[in-house]
C-alpha cells in the first residue's frame, strides 16, 4: 500500500502536478543559462527569458520599469535546530546602457520571504521596495545590488558600486566596484554568507576565476532577517536613464559553494541595430538610387529627397547633440498616445510654463503628466534642453521626477510621474478637496524642506527652486510632498521670449530683496519655503485681500499672535483642535524665521531640516520677521502683483 502511494507521488511529481516544498539545497539547472527555465522561474514585470536563454530584466528602450525573476520554489535557509545555514550563490550578467547614456541604476540578487518583491517600484528603488515599505523590519528582505547610479541619501559610495541592502534601500555597507559596469562585458559575482562568522562575503571579477580577494564584506546575523524558508531571484529596475540588464547563468547552493559558472559556455544578450544602423540603409538606399541612369534617376532622386525632407519636417527633431545629453527621449508619437492627442479632458492645469496633460505611457500603463513648453524660436533651445537634461539627473523621493522629454517643431514636452493627489493649495485653501490632518500636514512640510535642502546642498550644484508655494507642491497617493517646477524658472531665462528674463516668483513668497537684486538665492527660497509653512498650519495664503488689515499679511498676523503668547490661535480651525501643540508651535516659530526681510538672517535649509527633526532646539524668542511700515504695506504689495506677474501651478484645474 505504502509503496502504491509513493509510487503516484512520484508519478505526480513527474507530471509536474505536486511540487517539492522546498528546493534540492544545489541548484544549478541555470548555470549554462535559462533555456531550460520553464516554470522553475517566475518572471514579473518586463522580465523575459530570451530564445537563447539570456534572462533580460530592463531593456533601456523603457523607462521606469522593472523585472523580477524568482525561483518558483521556496529554499530552506535554516536547519533543524532554526539556525541559518550557509550559503552560496554564483552569477553572471551584464548591463548595457542606453547608447549615448551613462545608464541607469541596477541589478539585485534578492532574497525574499515571498516570491517576487511584492510593491517594488522601479527606478531607484531597483524593484525591491517602494517609498512606504521602505526600511520597515517586517520586510525581510536582504539584497545584494550593483547600482550604476548614485543615490547620495541612500549611501552609496558612487555610480558603479556594490551594496548590501537589509529591509531598505539605504545601504548597510557599500564599496566601489573597481571596473565598468556598464561596459557590456561580462561580469560574475559571487556571494557568500559564512554562518558560524555571520560574514557575508561579495566578490566580483571580469573575465576571470572567482578572486581570493573580497570585495566588500559585512557581519550581519541573518537569523532575525531570514525565515526558515525563503524565495530567491533578482530584481533589476530603470529609471529616466536607463540600460538593459541580463542574467546569463545562475547558481545557488546551501553548506556549500556554489557551482563555478563556464563563461565561455553562457549564452550572451543579442543586440539587435541601433540608430546608426538604420542611417546606414539609409544612406546605402541614396547611393543605390544615384547609380541609376538617365532622367528616372533624376526623377526618383528628387522624389525621394522630397519625401525624406517631408518626413524629416513631420517628424521628431533630433539633432547630433541632443543625443548626448541626459534623460530618456520619448518619440512624439507615444507622448500623443498617451495624452489621447492633448485632448481638453486631459487637460490638468495650464499655467506660466504651459499646459499639463494626464496621460498613460502605451507601454507601461505608468501614469504621467505631460507638460508642453511653447517654444517661440529656436534661439536658445539647446541651452534649454540641456538645462531640462540636468533637471532629469536630480532624484530625490520628494521632488517629482523628469521621466524624460520631447520636442517637436516648437513645442517642447516634459514628461513627468504624475501625482494623484493633485497640489498643495488644493487642499488648503477655500473649499479645500480634503481637510489634511495634523500628521499630513507635519509630513508635508519635513517632505518640502528635505526636498530643497537636497537641490540646495545635497546635488552636485546648488539648485535654487525660485517658486517654492503651495501650487508647485504635489502630493503623492499617500500624501508626501513632491516638489515640482523646480530649475523651470530658470530654463525661462534661457527661453526665447525676453519678456520672460524678469524675475520670477509668486506674490507673498518673493523675498524682499528680489526687487533690488533680481537674483534668486537660496536664501529667497528659504523666504518662501518659511511662508509655505505659515500657510500649511494656518490653512491660508500669505496674502488675504479680503481679510481685516490686520490679517491681511499672514506673517504680520501670526508674529501680532505670537508676540502675545497666542500663537495657537492661527492654526486652520478647520483641524478642529486636533493637532500637536508643540510641533506646531515649532513650525510656526519656523515660519516666522525664515519670513525674515533681512537674507542673512534666515537659516540654511540644512538647520531647518535639523530644527523639523528635532535634532536641535529652537531659542524661545524670535525677532521680528518683517520692517513694520504700516499702511503702505498694501500699497507696496499692488506693485509687486503689476511688475511681476505670477505663476501657476503644474495642476490648477479643479476636480481632477
Ligand atoms: C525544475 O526543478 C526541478 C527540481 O526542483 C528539476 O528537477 C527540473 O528539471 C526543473 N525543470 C526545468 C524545466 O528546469
Ligand atoms: C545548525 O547550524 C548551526 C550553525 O551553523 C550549527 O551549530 C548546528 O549544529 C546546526 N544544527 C543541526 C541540527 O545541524
Ligand atoms: C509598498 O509595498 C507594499 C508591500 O510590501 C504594498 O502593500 C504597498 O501597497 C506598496 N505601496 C505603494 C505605494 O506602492
Ligand atoms: C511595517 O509593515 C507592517 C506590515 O506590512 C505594518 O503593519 C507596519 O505598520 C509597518 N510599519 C511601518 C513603520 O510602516
Ligand atoms: C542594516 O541592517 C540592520 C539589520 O541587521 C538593519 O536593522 C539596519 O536598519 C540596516 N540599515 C542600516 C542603514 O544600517
Ligand atoms: C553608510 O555606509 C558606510 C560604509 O559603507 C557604513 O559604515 C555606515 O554605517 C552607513 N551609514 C548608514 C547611515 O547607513
Ligand atoms: C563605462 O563604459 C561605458 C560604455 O563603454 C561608457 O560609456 C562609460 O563612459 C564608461 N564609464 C566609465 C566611468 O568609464
Ligand atoms: C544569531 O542570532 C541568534 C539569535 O538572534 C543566536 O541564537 C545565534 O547564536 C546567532 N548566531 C551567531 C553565529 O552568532
Ligand atoms: C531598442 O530599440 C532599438 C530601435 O527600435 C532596437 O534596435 C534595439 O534592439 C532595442 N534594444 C533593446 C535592448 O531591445
Amino acid at each position: 500500500m505504502a509503496e502504491r502511494l509513493i509510487s503516484i507521488w512520484v508519478f505526480l511529481l513527474l507530471l509536474n502536478l505536486v511540487k517539492p516544498d522546498v528546493a534540492t539545497p544545489l541548484l544549478d539547472e541555470f548555470s549554462g543559462g535559462f533555456s531550460a527555465a520553464g516554470n522553475n522561474l517566475t518572471l514579473e514585470g518586463v522580465a523575459e527569458v530570451e530564445n537563447n536563454g539570456v534572462l533580460q530584466l530592463t531593456d533601456y528602450n523603457s523607462t521606469m520599469v522593472l523585472g523580477h525573476a524568482f525561483y518558483s520554489y521556496p529554499i530552506q535557509f535554516k536547519n533543524s535546530s532554526g539556525e541559518v545555514m550557509s550559503f552560496s550563490t554564483s552569477f553572471a550578467f551584464v548591463i548595457i546602457p542606453q547608447p549615448w547614456r551613462q545608464g541607469g541604476d541596477g541589478l539585485a540578487f534578492a532574497i525574499s520571504p515571498v516570491k517576487g518583491l511584492p510593491g517594488g517600484r522601479p527606478g531607484e528603488f531597483i524593484g525591491l521596495f517602494n517609498a512606504s515599505n521602505n526600511g520597515n523590519f517586517s520586510n525581510h528582505v536582504l539584497a545584494i545590488e550593483f547600482d550604476t547610479y548614485m543615490n547620495q541619501e541612500y549611501n552609496e559610495t558612487d555610480d558603479n558600486h556594490v551594496a548590501v541592502d537589509i529591509n531598505n534601500i539605504i545601504s548597510n555597507k557599500s564599496a566601489p566596484i573597481p571596473f565598468n559596469l556598464t561596459s557590456g562585458r561580462v561580469i560574475q559575482a559571487w556571494i557568500d554568507y559564512n554562518s558560524p562568522t555571520n560574514q557575508l562575503d561579495v566578490r566580483v571579477a571580469m573575465d576571470s576565476a572567482k578572486p581570493t580577494s573580497v570585495l566588500l564584506s559585512y557581519k550581519v546575523n541573518l537569523s532575525q532577517i531570514l525565515y526558515e524558508s525563503m524565495y530567491i531571484g533578482f530584481s533589476a529596475s530603470i529609471g529616466l536613464v536607463t540600460s538593459s540588464h541580463y542574467i546569463l547563468g545562475w547558481s545557488f547552493n546551501m553548506n556549500g559553494d556554489a557551482k563555478s559558472l563556464n563563461l565561455d559556455k553562457l549564452p550572451t544578450p543579442q543586440l539587435s541595430g541601433t540608430a546608426s544602423g538604420t542611417k546606414k540603409s539609409q544612406t546605402g538606399l541614396i547611393v543605390g538610387v544615384s547609380l541609376l541612369s538617365g532622367a528616372l534617376a533624376v526623377i526618383l532622386l528628387a522624389a525621394l529627397t522630397f519625401y525624406i525632407v517631408r518626413r524629416i519636417k513631420k517628424a521628431d527633431v533630433v539633432e547630433d547633440w541632443e543625443n548626448d545629453i541626459g534623460p530618456h527621449r520619448f518619440p512624439y508619437e507615444e507622448l500623443k498616445k498617451a495624452t489621447r492627442g492633448f485632448k481638453e479632458t486631459e487637460l490638468l492645469g495650464s499655467g506660466g510654463f504651459g499646459r499639463v496633460y494626464k496621460g498613460t505611457l502605451p507601454n507601461s500603463d505608468t501614469q504621467v503628466a505631460v507638460k508642453r513648453i511653447p517654444q517661440d524660436s529656436k534661439r536658445g533651445l539647446q541651452a534649454f534642453i540641456s538645462e531640462v537634461a540636468t533637471i532629469g539627473r536630480l532624484r530625490h523621493r520628494n521632488l517629482v521626477q523628469l521621466l524624460g522629454w520631447c520636442r517637436r517643431e516648437a513645442d517642447l514636452l516634459l514628461v513627468y510621474e504624475f501625482m494623484p493627489n493633485g497640489s498643495l493649495d488644493k487642499h488648503l485653501f477655500d473649499e479645500p478637496k480634503s481637510i489634511l490632518s495634523w500628521e499630513q500636514r507635519f509630513k508635508i512640510i519635513k517632505g518640502v524642506a528635505s526636498g530643497l535642502l537636497y537641490l540646495h546642498e545635497e546635488w552636485e550644484k546648488a539648485v535654487v527652486h525660485r517658486d517654492i508655494k503651495a501650487g508647485n507642491v504635489l502630493l503623492d497617493s499617500e500624501f508626501n510632498a513632491r516638489l515640482s517646477d523646480f530649475g523651470l524658472a530658470k530654463l525661462y531665462e534661457h527661453g526665447s521670449n525676453p519678456s520672460t528674463t524678469r524675475v520670477m516668483g509668486t506674490l507673498g513668497y518673493m523675498a524682499p530683496e528680489l526687487t533690488r537684486t533680481s537674483k534668486p538665492t537660496t536664501g529667497s527660497d528659504v523666504y518662501a519655503f518659511g511662508a509655505l509653512m505659515l500657510e500649511v498650519v494656518c490653512g491660508r495664503r500669505p496674502i488675504n485681500p479680503t481679510a481685516s488689515s490686520e490679517e491681511l499679511m499672514l506673517v504680520g498676523w501670526v508674529w501680532e499672535k505670537w508676540a502675545v503668547g497666542a500663537v495657537l490661535d492661527v492654526v486652520d480651525p478647520r483641524m478642529e483642535g486636533k493637532f500637536d501643540e508643540d510641533e506646531a508651535a515649532l513650525v510656526l516659530k519656523l515660519g516666522l524665521i525664515c519670513s525674515n526681510d533681512d537674507a542673512e538672517a534666515r537659516p540654511t535649509m540644512r538647520l531647518v531640516v535639523r530644527y523639523l527633526e528635532r535634532e536641535l532646539a529652537l531659542l524661545e524668542e524670535v525677532a521680528m520677521p518683517y520692517k513694520k511700515k504700516g499702511r503702505a504695506d498694501a500699497v507696496e504689495f499692488e506693485d509687486y502683483t503689476q511688475s511681476f506677474p505670477t505663476t501657476s501651478s503644474m495642476y490648477d484645474v479643479d476636480g481632477r
